[in-house]
């Protein structure tokens, strides 16, 4: 079976009802994204960016997959299916995608400030508090200050290097709803080999190389058109 990398962004879960962080509406609009999600913001003000992964937790809990989801999920029949999210949700997970790496962490863990090898699954890590989907700085699990598992700006990028691996062991590498902005993230594209099916699924997509079929398209639409496509030559 031929291995299919897909890379996905925040409008992946768009249809879901998560919004995308730079669309007009989007998060970045209503929030300083240096308050919320960087190094130094959480130094300024950790209780703010607590407050604010907590409402995205509330709300990712309400959202279920959508059609663009389970249509990579329907692929791993045909093809080696390997997604690299920049997404801090579950959803990919919980359509049942089963090889998911995330690039910027996720939003329904938390790990030790002072251990970042301690990582615990929210909701069953507070199981028993009054809200398990919410922390503050006085949250303590088994003994451990806690933050958020989200890479900040300013932090490294610690599953950049096994996206790149899978990058270059792609046959078809596949690009969802990403304004491609943020790197190291968008530079995957540039570790694909030479004659690799590119495709970029985005109703409004970046500018990209020549060589990149662009599917102008939402998640769940462009999802089906390029299943229809692979699936003529699985
Ligand atoms: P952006 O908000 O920058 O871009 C969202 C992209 O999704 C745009 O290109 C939209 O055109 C597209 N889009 C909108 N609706 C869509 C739909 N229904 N189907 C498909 N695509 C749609 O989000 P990202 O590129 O993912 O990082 O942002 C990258 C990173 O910036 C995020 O991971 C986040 C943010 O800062 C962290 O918080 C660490």
């Amino acid at each position: 079976m031929k291995k299919l990398v897909i890379s996905t962004g925040a409008g992946m879960s768009a249809e879901s009802g998560i919004a995308t962080f730079r669309d007009a509406g989007g998060l970045w609009e209503k929030y300083p994204v240096m308050d919320v999600a960087s190094a130094d913001g959480f130094a300024r003000n950790p209780a703010l960016i607590h407050r604010f992964y907590n409402e995205r937790r509330h709300d990712l809990v309400k959202a279920q997959p959508n059609a663009g989801h389970r249509a990579i999920v329907e692929l791993e029949k045909h093809f080696q299916v390997y997604v690299i999210t920049q997404n801090v949700d579950d959803l990919h997970e919980r359509a049942g995608s089963r090889n998911v790496l995330h690039l910027h962490g996720e939003l329904m863990k938390v790990r030790a400030l002072d251990d970042e090898s301690r990582v615990y699954s929210l909701p069953q890590a507070l199981e028993g508090s009054e809200d398990p989907l919410s922390t503050t700085v006085d949250t303590v699990i088994q003994g451990h200050h806690v933050r958020p598992h989200i890479v900040f700006f300013q932090e490294a990028v610690p599953n950049f290097e096994p996206a790149v691996q899978l990058v270059e062991e792609a046959d078809i590498f596949v690009v969802i709803g990403t304004s491609l902005n943020v790197y190291p993230a968008a530079a995957l594209l540039h570790y694909v080999r030479r004659g690799v099916p590119v495709y970029y699924i985005d109703p409004n997509p970046a500018s990209v190389p020549a060589n990149v079929h662009v599917i102008r398209a939402g998640a769940s639409e462009g999802m089906a058109e390029l299943s229809r496509i692979l699936l003529q030559n699985p």
